[in-house]
């Protein structure tokens, strides 16, 4: 059966915290910029010309939800005669536009806006052309960061959630948003029906045009949070390879002072080969600085990887979440974040 829709981004995600004033000054730290503050509700940008990429309301600490974009208002209007969705309503967020508010199966919320505008005073920014192996792509001009200068974030990249039910969640956000996975992580056999499913790393359908190898991730709950769903990390693509490390430096020199805690990085991920950098706020919501990730057009099929012969990725001995390079998952907290 053909999708409600297909989606074609995502563009941000909604978290609640106890404290904006403190979220406000991790988002910083962390490379955004502040949009509009109240008394409950923080709005955050990038560099990118989205006019937001992160909200934050007031609050005991939950996830929210992440908006995916319609390609057009008709497909919007589909979505929103689904059982699962509201009718649109008119968006009172900088640059405007419309949504339908859904839940799925876990309850989660998922936005779908379209019609926003983008922000005024974008102006394009582009890394330095990279000099490698054979390729000069930069002559005659110096590569310069000024030190300490906060990390440049482009855009909301994907975000991941801990799910009951794996198969069942991709269905459905394949039905309803046309998702389909590029990598399905078994914890054995994946011919075996009785092989439970670790994980899945989603992508948008966008046809012959390449689209990030995930916009989400789920993750089974009864693995990493006692089969509690919600939020397990949202993830913010960085300008450069530069920013991640510089973020990363930036992060360690206030995580004592401010309270913040590295959960994993810096390293190169198998699946989706991104360098990553995980890090969690105070409030413990992890967000991730990425780049250099993998396009797949939707020719591409998804890998059925068992992780127990090590086809996740590295050598036996550094077992399931081994990185390219750099450190590996800890399984025993990473993604835990109990229901939030
Ligand atoms: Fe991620």
């Amino acid at each position: 059966m053909s999708p409600v829709i297909k989606a074609i981004d995502v563009q941000y995600c909604t978290l609640q915290c106890p404290d904006l004033d403190i979220q406000e000054q991790f988002l910083i730290h962390f490379g955004m910029h502040t949009v509009e503050k109240s008394e409950d509700t923080l709005i955050m940008r990038g560099e990118g010309p989205q006019p937001f990429i992160e909200v934050c309301k007031k609050g005991e600490r939950k996830f929210l939800g992440s908006a995916f974009v319609a390609s057009s208002m008709e497909d919007l209007e589909k979505i929103s005669q689904t059982d699962s969705f509201s009718e649109i309503e008119e968006l009172t967020t900088p640059g405007g536009g419309y949504v339908s508010r859904g839940k799925d199966l876990d309850g989660i919320n998922v936005e779908v806006v379209f019609g926003i505008k983008n922000r005024e005073d974008f102006k394009e920014i582009n890394p330095y052309p990279i000099n490698e192996g054979t390729f000069s792509n930069r002559v005659n001009e110096l590569k310069r960061y000024e030190k300490g200068n906060y990390p440049k974030i482009l855009r909301f990249a994907h975000y991941g959630i801990n799910v009951v039910d794996v198969a069942a969640s991709l269905d459905w956000y394949n039905k309803h948003l046309g998702i389909i996975a590029s990598d399905k992580l078994w914890v054995g056999e994946p011919n075996n029906p009785e092989t439970p499913l670790n994980g899945i790393f989603a992508r948008l359908d966008k046809g012959s045009t390449p689209a990030d190898h995930h916009s989400i991730f789920m993750l089974n709950a009864h693995m990493v949070s006692e089969g509690n769903a919600g939020l397990n990390h949202v993830s913010f693509e960085m300008l450069s390879i530069d920013d991640v490390f510089s973020g990363h430096e930036i992060l360690q020199k206030r995580k004592d002072e401010f309270d913040y805690e590295l959960e994993w990085g810096v390293g190169r991920h198998y699946q989706g080969s991104q360098v990553f950098d995980y890090w969690r706020n105070p409030f413990k919501q992890i967000h991730e600085h990425q780049t250099d990730g993998d396009v797949l057009d939707s020719s591409i099929p998804h890998n059925d990887l068992d992780l127990t012969k090590g086809e996740g990725g590295g050598l036996p001995e550094d077992g399931p979440g081994a990185s390219q390079w750099g450190p590996s998952i800890n399984f025993g907290t990473f993604g835990d974040i109990r229901g939030l």
